[in-house]
């Protein structure tokens, strides 16, 4: 369970997030979707401990985000927007090092290492130093990075920016086994048509306000002229 509560954040003049909450029960899979600017990599980073809000309380698991970050941190898997992952490592040795970091025996670290990259058709690639990766490649590593430890809590930041279609569909497929496993999941996006499909609700920031937080067929009934998330979204912006 992830209670968020009246949270606020300012970077120097801007004001990311104007009074955010949110209720997410564990096992939903959430879709956080909004412009550029929106607010949403900033409410993410507030749940991995990574921003410190200025007001306003996380409460994850019953664990204060504020007072027990560490005991949080060992919970969540992050893939943040923009992949940090290190240049002179292979991207087998990348996942070997957070493997090891989890403190994963071996050969379960070995099977895992395999697992995400022949889901991501990394195979022929996993020895060529990152330094060489596209951007792809790159998100490919870094997503199998928040996911190789089995997370309880899974934050995404536009997960599948830069990822073939194949590799899309893949991950959508290992997203859903996370649900099935009892895994909360974060997923910004500005794929409105991917986070129609698989998420259980939907949160719509826009200027760092909650403007809608529902499952899509609530949403649906709240503008039943408006079908698509997407016209939704659109209809919201213009009315908030
Ligand atoms: N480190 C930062 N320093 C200053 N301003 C920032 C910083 N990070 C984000 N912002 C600003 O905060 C607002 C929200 O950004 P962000 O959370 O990244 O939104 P989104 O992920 O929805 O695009 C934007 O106006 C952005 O320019
Ligand atoms: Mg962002």
């Amino acid at each position: 369970m992830i209670e968020i509560k009246d949270l606020y954040k300012s970077y120097e003049r801007v004001q990311a997030l104007a009074g955010i909450n949110l209720s997410i029960h564990s096992g939903e899979l959430i879709g956080l979707i909004g412009a550029n600017g929106a607010g949403k990599s900033t409410l993410l980073k507030c749940l991995t401990g990574l921003v410190m809000p200025d007001q306003g309380s996380i409460i994850i698991d019953g664990l204060d985000a504020a007072q027990q970050r560490q005991q949080i941190k060992s919970l969540i898997g992050y893939a943040p927007e923009a992949a940090e992952l290190y240049p002179y490592l292979s991207g087998r040795e990348f996942l070997d090092f957070i493997a090891d970091m989890h403190q994963m025996p071996g050969a379960v670290k070995s099977d895992r290492i395999q697992h995400y990259l022949s889901l991501f058709d990394m195979g022929k690639k996993a020895d060529v130093l990152i330094d060489d990766y596209s951007h792809g490649m790159r998100q490919k590593i870094s997503l199998s990075a928040a996911m190789i430890s089995q997370p309880s809590i899974l934050i995404v930041d536009e997960p599948t920016n830069g990822l073939d279609p194949e590799s899309v569909v893949h991950f959508k497929e290992e997203l859903q086994a996370f649900v099935d496993r009892g895994c909360t999941i974060l997923f910004s996006s500005h794929i409105l048509d991917t986070v129609e499909k698989i998420c259980h609700r939907v949160a719509v920031l826009h200027q760092g306000r909650l403007l809608a937080f529902d499952t899509m067929a609530e949403l649906r009934r709240l503008a039943p002229a408006h079908g698509t998330l997407e016209e939704l979204y659109m209809k919201l912006v213009k009315i908030s």
